[in-house]
């Protein structure tokens, strides 16, 4: 039986565009230990968003390493003002789409709010139901210190935990705005200390939200776990972005951090309304588009 996961040797082994092969020519499958390496390798670590098969499949196969079953799916999905309503329900429904498609790439859950906070039996629950139900390969909590008892608790069934800190979506209602967090110099320390925690809890990563750069390079050399950032400047171990921002879908959010590579908005709209333009003028279907009898 050959082992489709990559070790740490295997990171020596051929590679095509960025991504390790197998010496059969298939792509290995990342693991929570891959990262790991390729942070120590110095290696960028690439992780976007999907919550749905066909654009879950585009995105594994364009090669990135981990795919985030993002709690974003409030916003993108359901069009919620926050990620405040999105249940464990509805992100397993998201996780379970996402995994039909995926063959290489590391499958992360966001837990959502109100599954883990202040209680780490119901963490544990609520992060066991990801894992059976969707197969994911990893859970996302948001938060420091005061999460940490739900991390540990959630590690003790062998399920790999990632971190999220500075802007934790989920805290809108404390932060009051989606600005950068830890300007401060008392914040920056609790978010320094927060990273190491999560580390001596047992996290195999942890993601940097709209912090400063420079906040950011300092957790990322103060931790041996790789860092991911978004909107945490050039220095984090990797980089994550909600799909449909980087493709240009979601054009009604533009913060400074964000890249888009297509503007897919325009590009529907234009096929939308030619669609409209050719069936109200009897152009569409035509002949070679009609079966005949
Ligand atoms: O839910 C999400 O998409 C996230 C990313 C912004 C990191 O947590």
């Amino acid at each position: 039986m050959f082992d489709l996961f990559l070790s740490h040797s295997d990171l020596q082994n051929s590679k095509a565009g960025g991504i390790t092969m197998s010496v059969h020519g298939q792509a290995k499958k990342v693991t929570t230990h891959t990262l790991q390496e390729m942070k120590r390798a110095g290696e960028k670590i690439t992780m976007l968003t999907a919550y749905d098969y066909s654009l879950a499949k585009l995105v594994d196969s364009g090669g990135v390493d981990v795919i985030l079953v993002g709690d974003s799916a409030s916003n993108v999905m359901a069009g919620q003002v926050t990620t405040v309503p999105m249940t464990l329900d509805h992100m397993i429904y998201h996780a379970q789409c996402v995994k039909r498609a995926v063959d290489r790439a590391l499958i992360v859950v966001d837990m959502p709010f109100g599954t883990y906070q202040g209680n780490s039996a119901i963490a544990l629950e609520s992060a066991i139901r990801i894992m059976k139900e969707a197969e994911g390969h990893a859970v996302k909590l948001e938060g420091g210190a005061e999460i940490v008892e739900s991390i540990k608790r959630i590690l003790t069934a062998g399920i790999p935990v990632m971190g999220h800190l500075g802007l934790t979506p989920q805290s809108i209602y404390k932060f009051g705005t989606y600005s950068v967090r830890a300007k401060e110099d008392d914040e920056a320390a609790k978010l320094i200390e927060d990273a190491k925690i999560l580390e001596a809890a047992g996290c195999f990563a942890i993601v940097l939200e709209k912090i400063p750069r420079e906040l950011a390079k300092k957790v990322s050399e103060a931790i041996s776990i790789p860092t991911i950032g978004i909107g945490a400047g050039p220095d984090c171990d990797g980089q994550v972005l909600v799909l449909h921002d980087l493709l240009g879908i979601t054009m009604d959010f533009s913060p400074r951090f964000l890249r888009r590579y297509l503007n897919l908005a325009e590009s529907i709209d234009g096929a939308v309304k030619q669609y409209c333009e050719d069936v109200r003028g009897g152009d569409f279907p035509n002949d070679s588009e009609s079966y005949t009898s």
